[in-house]
């Protein structure tokens, strides 16, 4: 499905409005111009940042232990580094999804996987976090790498239930973010938000540090763990391990 561009019309979403985010700085531009910023840059972004950001995902993954014969989707895969672990954890009865809106990115996903092993469990799909193109509870788990900060506080209620959705009853999502509760110990991170706010054209990249809990909580997560590490040792983020609550299927 490429149709993302409903979620983008008739609203504020990622547009700058004036809709309550905490602490994190407003996203001033709409998903369309972000998914644009990630087109342009997506094979840059696979050899350089992409690689750096890598190791603490396998962290992510190893920790997360997707069961052989599971379902996971890698929400916003991006340049793919991931999908060849987690292909080979989910192995030969298992499948991945990995799904991004921006074809510059699924197309540096689908070359990464022509050298790998497991790509024949390994369906990329255009589409939109917003708006799954999957069945409810249809995957056991949900990676979302460097993208649950891609969107402002209206846009990722829908983002997360839509995840809730297809994820199984007893299925598990796992983000890696960065955080604002380290905005304020972090020079790296001042100096994000600060290039944020202030250096003209960055605010394109979408990505700025949110109150990750509060998020999903009230996205209907319940969280099992949290992670903090740097990368590279300094650049602060939270691994967030978490189920849906019972409550809120
Ligand atoms: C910072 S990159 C992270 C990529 C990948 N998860 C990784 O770890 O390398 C953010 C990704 O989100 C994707 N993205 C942006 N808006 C999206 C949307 N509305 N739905 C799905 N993916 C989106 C971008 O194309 C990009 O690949």
């Amino acid at each position: 499905m490429g149709g993302n561009e409903g979620a983008d019309r008739g609203g504020t979403r990622n547009g700058g409005s004036d809709q309550n985010e905490g602490d994190a700085l407003p996203v001033p531009v709409s998903n369309r111009v972000v998914r644009g910023t990630y087109d342009r840059w997506a094979s840059l972004y696979g050899s350089t940042l992409a690689r750096l950001e890598h190791p603490s995902k396998r962290r992510a993954i190893e920790r997360l232990d997707p069961a052989p014969g599971s379902r996971v989707l890698d929400l916003g895969c991006g340049p793919g580094l991931t999908l060849p672990d987690l292909a080979e954890r989910v192995g030969k009865c298992g499948s991945v999804y990995a799904l991004d809106a921006v074809p510059g990115m699924l197309a540096e996903s689908g070359a990464r996987l022509r050298a790998s092993a497991g790509s024949g469990r390994v369906s990329i799909l255009r589409g939109d976090a917003r708006q799954l193109p999957l069945g409810a509870g249809s995957v056991d788990a949900v990676v979302a790498f460097d993208v649950l900060e891609l969107f402002d506080r209206p846009s990722l209620r829908v983002v997360l239930w839509e995840i809730r959705r297809v994820l199984a009853p007893d299925g598990r999502l796992c983000a890696v973010t960065m955080d604002r509760a380290d905005t304020d110990r972090s020079r790296f991170l001042r100096g994000y938000e600060w290039a944020y706010r202030c250096v003209p054209g960055f605010a394109r990249v979408g990505c700025r540090p949110f109150d990750v809990r509060a998020a999903v909580t009230e996205g209907g997560f319940r969280v099992e763990r949290l992670e903090r590490s740097r990368r590279g040792g300094i650049w602060p983020i939270l691994t967030a391990y978490c189920r849906p609550h019972g409550d809120s299927q």
